[in-house]
Formats: structure tokens, sequence, C-alpha cells
């Protein structure tokens, strides 16, 4: 069992179920609503508590009813939340999130009033019996803070980081960490219409690590540090139900292979198994059983 500390967000996530995505302005009744806790770092958390490690969140809460709901949830799915900054002012990050019961697609419209982490915060943790650290890639400026401390201070915990979403500056992280976990959101947003390529440029500005790309339906590819790439299809369920946070069961599931001791292409062929399995089924609770 390893300790992990997942540094990024944790939200509160309102999600209605539709039989089929609905037309600008149309009325519709949704067959199910659920409120539950959501954020990629909090997920990717949840997902390895179930894989067996330690895990704690830092992050930033809103001193509120719907606060203290995220809180505990992640408490009860095992991650440590001490970590994190309790804040009297503003409110806690809300994604309303409709998911296509058709496809499995989730559609987000996500709201946010709450000030990052910083890397002040960060730097007063107790780090010493971590073995992992792994970023969410924004809050750009006080991240490569972050990064930097940890690679200094600790150089012997693995550092990964989830590039997502494209933001202002994320690029200068990319020598900064030892695994870095791409998405096609961002692939495409710069322009690249497949992973290899997306992982072909990155690699001439952070050849210290091993590079991931998901690429949906069709899997993710590797490139690791020493110039091999892996390919793999992705493990589509016959019944896709719920495709939010899958992304962040595939990085969980990415650093547990790590820690697992297992190579490149066994842990891509896992990440990709188990998040073809979250796509199976509604959330995250059970999704391990068996599979680790
Ligand atoms: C899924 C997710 C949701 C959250 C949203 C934030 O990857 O983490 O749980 O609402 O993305 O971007």
């Amino acid at each position: 069992m390893a300790q992990i500390l997942g540094i990024g967000n944790a939200t509160l996530d309102i999600i209605h179920a539709v039989d089929s995505y609905p037309r600008e302005n149309d009325e519709v009744r949704c067959t199910a609503r659920t409120i539950g806790r959501g954020g990629n770092a909090a997920n990717s958390l949840v997902v390895l508590n179930q894989l067996g490690h330690a895990c704690s969140w830092a992050g930033v809460v809103a001193n509120t009813a719907e606060g203290r709901f995220v809180r505990d949830d992640l408490e009860s799915n095992g991650v440590d939340t001490t970590a994190c900054r309790l804040l009297d002012s503003g409110s806690m990050p809300v994604s309303t999130i409709l998911l296509n019961s058709a496809s499995g697609s989730r559609t987000i419209v996500h709201y946010r009033d709450l000030p990052e982490y910083t890397c002040a915060e960060f730097e007063l943790l107790d780090l010493k019996s971590c073995d992992w650290l792994h970023f969410e890639g924004r809050n750009i400026e006080q991240l490569e803070l972050m990064l930097r401390w940890a690679h200094t201070q600790f150089p012997s915990i693995h550092r990964s980081l989830e590039i997502e979403k494209p933001r202002q500056g994320i690029e200068a992280l990319f020598g900064l960490a030892d695994v870095l976990l791409f998405s096609r959101v961002y692939a495409n947003h710069q322009g690249y219409d497949a992973p290899e390529e997306l992982l072909r440029y990155v690699r001439g500005c952070s050849p210290q690590a091993d590079l991931y790309c998901t690429w949906g339906e069709q899997g993710a590819v590797a490139l690791d540090r020493l110039g091999r790439v892996s390919r793999q299809p992705a493990i589509v369920p016959r019944r896709v139900i719920d495709t939010l946070g899958a992304g962040d069961t595939f990085n969980a599931a990415v650093i547990h292979g790590y820690l697992a001791g297992l190579d490149t292409a066994s842990l891509l062929r896992q990440a990709c198994a188990l998040a073809g399995k979250k796509c199976s089924q509604t959330g995250f609770a059970g999704l391990v059983q068996a599979v680790s």
C-alpha cells in the first residue's frame, strides 16, 4: 500500500440523467437526479483508495453544507481530507451535468467561486511518508511552485500531472513531473488529431517523463522516457452507461500500475480496462472489485 497525495479540485456534481440529449430551448424531464462528489483529483483518489492505497486530498473547500457533503463523501471513500483548506467565504464548485443515457456522454456546466490552493499551504504538509504526488493541471502559477518545491525537497517522491484542459502557461509544467497524463481535449486544442502526434511534440520539452494520452473510444497511447510507444485500444463495455470520471479513473489506474511495478504496456492495458469498466456503471462505487 502506497501513500498518495492528490492536489486539485473537489466539486459538487449534480447529475441529471436524460434519455437523449435535448435541443437548445427544449424542456425535458430527467429520468434520475443524483448529487455526489466530483472533481478530477478527488475522483482519482477515490479510485486509488479502492485500488488499495492510502490517499489524502489537498484542495480548497467552502465551509458550507455543500463543502461538508463533499468532505464527508471523500472521507467515507477512505480519502483523508485534513490537508484541505476550509474557507468561510465563497461557495463550493458545482458541476451541473447532463448524462445522456443513450450514449453515456456527459455534458458539464461548471461553476466556480473559490480561491485555489497555494504553494505556501502545500509546503506546510508533512510529505515525509508520501510515495506519490498527483497534481491536477490547474492553478498554473502556484502549481509550478509546488512541483519545483516538491522536486527540490522530496526528489524521491514520484510526481504525476494531469493535463486535461488547455490553460494559459500549462506547458511550463511539462518538465516538472515524471508522468504526464494528457486528454484528447488538450491534444485537439493544440491542433493534433492523434495521440502519438501530441506525445511526440511534448517529448521535446519533457525528456524526463513518461507520457500518456487518452483518446476516448479509441483507447490510449503511451510514450515512455526511453522512446518506446505502447498503444492500447479502448476496452469498451457492451453498454456504455456513464463516462463521467472515466479519465480520472484511467489516471488512477496508471498511477497504481507504477506502484505495482508494471511495465508500460501492462499498466496501459489495465488502465484502459478500468476506465472501460467505469463507463459500464453509474458512479465509482465498487469499481475495482476483482480488477486490481
Ligand atoms: C469528471 C469531473 C467531474 C467534475 C468535473 C470538473 O472528470 O471531475 O466530477 O464535476 O469533471 O471538471
